[in-house]
């Protein structure tokens, strides 16, 4: 397999995972390049669920290597929880899972300030997991902020939490003006347990990247997020606080741009958002409902509803030019069966005008009007198909169609249910 970044192509939740997963077979390395515990990433396998915050989806395969890498802001208690779980459920990571010793930690102060600064938006918060991510990347754009390979020298750690801990404790008392409910006493302690644990885990993993190239190991990087959630192209300010776009894979993993061949778009066959922020086409009524109780769409980390509307490709069409995507992986088209008809988004009316042209300006997309084509649905599900010739023809028209108004991308895989088995391969690599 040639060597692929895996990018979200909406807001999240598309599915990234499970397709991280079936990929995974025929990929040497597997790298997370940005974001945070703030990812919620499921995977399936033989019953049993896996739900991924910070460990690479790839993990459940024997014998890969999987990193955590210099872009993500790292959260240990988190790490250590999911290899914690997975060692329980007999899942060997002895000198297969490594963590960027460039990464930067998210301490338990980042999740304080986090809460704190959506509390104080009120109705303006943008609707954040919570997870001290906005925090951790400020302090990282700031130079301020702590890495995991400090975490090698005890002492020099101490000396850089210290220094830290009093204007995280006067900034949130004196701006956010609420109690700052942490001791230095204790987060030492338990960073000090942390610590110990951690250590078999810290390398310089650019290095060893490079090296596996050299060796012709191939590699798979799994983004988190969604397009529309990176925090240039995203829609601002309702956006998280990292690049999620294919090119952060670079940055986030210390890999130059011509290591890379080729970039598939996860693309769930609906749309789901979860936070604030414009979407415009979310159903608001009944069918938004139903496509959220059928989907099982509630966040995989904080647990919350997700809201749900109809395909955009207006949207698409800007994925895939941003992220430069060569392959689409659509996702959860069985959440569509038995629908009498399906919608796809492929225009928008803005200020009377009608455009294909995703706005660059976000307070244009609140106000947006959507322009639907409607398809008829289909009754036969697709969970059982094994192969697109299966599909009821209306399954198959639908998915014709959405490809033609994504500038006629090849589609690598259509998903039919969250088991590995439940994918079908269309055009391979
Ligand atoms: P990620 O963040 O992009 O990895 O996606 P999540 O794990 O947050 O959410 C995707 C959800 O859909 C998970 O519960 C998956 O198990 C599930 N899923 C993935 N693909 C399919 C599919 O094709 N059909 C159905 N019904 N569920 C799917
Ligand atoms: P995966 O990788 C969906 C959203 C939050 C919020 C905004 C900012 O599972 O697809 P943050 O905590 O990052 O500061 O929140 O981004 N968000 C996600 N939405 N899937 C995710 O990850 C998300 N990670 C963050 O809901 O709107
Ligand atoms: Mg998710």
């Amino acid at each position: 397999m040639p060597n692929v970044i895996i990018v979200g192509a909406q807001w999240g939740d598309e599915g990234k995972a499970k397709v991280v997963d079936f990929l995974t077979e025929k990929s040497d390395v597997i790298i997370r390049f940005q974001g945070g515990a703030n990812a919620g990433h499921t995977v399936i396998h033989n019953d049993a669920k896996f739900v991924f915050h910070m460990v690479p989806s790839g993990i459940l395969y024997p014998n890969k290597i999987c990193i955590v890498g210099n872009g993500v802001v790292f959260d240990p208690a988190q790490f250590l929880l999911e290899t914690d779980e997975l060692a329980a459920k007999g899942v060997k990571l002895d000198n297969r899972l490594f963590v960027s010793d460039q990464a930067h930690l998210v301490l338990p102060y980042h999740k304080i300030q986090d809460k704190a600064s959506e509390a104080k938006m009120a109705a303006g918060k943008i609707g954040t997991t919570g997870r001290g991510i906005g925090p951790a990347y400020a302090d990282k754009a700031y130079r301020t902020g702590i890495r995991v390979g400090d975490l090698r020298n005890w002492e020099h750690f101490v000396q850089l939490v210290e220094h830290a801990f009093d204007d995280k404790k006067e900034f949130v008392e004196k701006v956010y003006c609420i109690p700052f409910d942490l001791k230095l006493d204790t987060l030492l302690e338990e960073f000090s347990v942390i610590r110990s644990r951690m250590l078999p885990y810290i390398d310089d993993t650019s290095t060893r990247i490079f090296k596996a190239t050299k060796e012709g190991k191939k590699l798979l990087f799994e983004g988190a997020q969604g397009t529309f959630l990176d925090i240039d192209h995203g829609t601002y300010p309702f956006v998280t606080s990292s690049n999620t776009i294919a090119g952060s894979a670079c940055t986030g993993s210390g890999v130059g741009p011509t290591a890379i061949d080729e970039v598939v778009g996860i693309v769930k066959t609906y749309t789901t958002r979860v936070g604030n922020g414009p979407f415009p086409t979310e159903l608001l009524d009944d069918l938004g409902e139903k496509i959220r109780t059928i989907g099982g769409e509630f966040g995989a980390t904080t647990g919350r509803p997700r809201r749900c509307g109809w395909f955009d490709s207006v949207m698409l069409r800007k994925a895939i030019e941003l992220n430069g995507i060569t392959r689409l992986a659509l996702t959860k088209l069985d959440v569509l069966d038995g629908l009498p008809e399906v919608k796809i988004c492929t225009h928008y009316m803005i200020n009377g005008i009608k455009t294909d042209i995703f706005p660059s300006d976000p307070s244009l997309l609140a106000h947006v009007i959507p322009v639907y084509e409607t398809l008829p649905g289909w009754n036969k599900p697709t969970a059982t198909c094994s192969s697109i010739d299966e599909f009821p023809i209306q399954a198959r028209n639908y998915i014709e169609r959405l490809k033609a108004l994504c500038y006629s991308t090849k589609i690598l895989i259509v998903s039919t249910g969250p088991q590995r088995l439940q994918t079908i391969e269309v055009d391979g690599f």
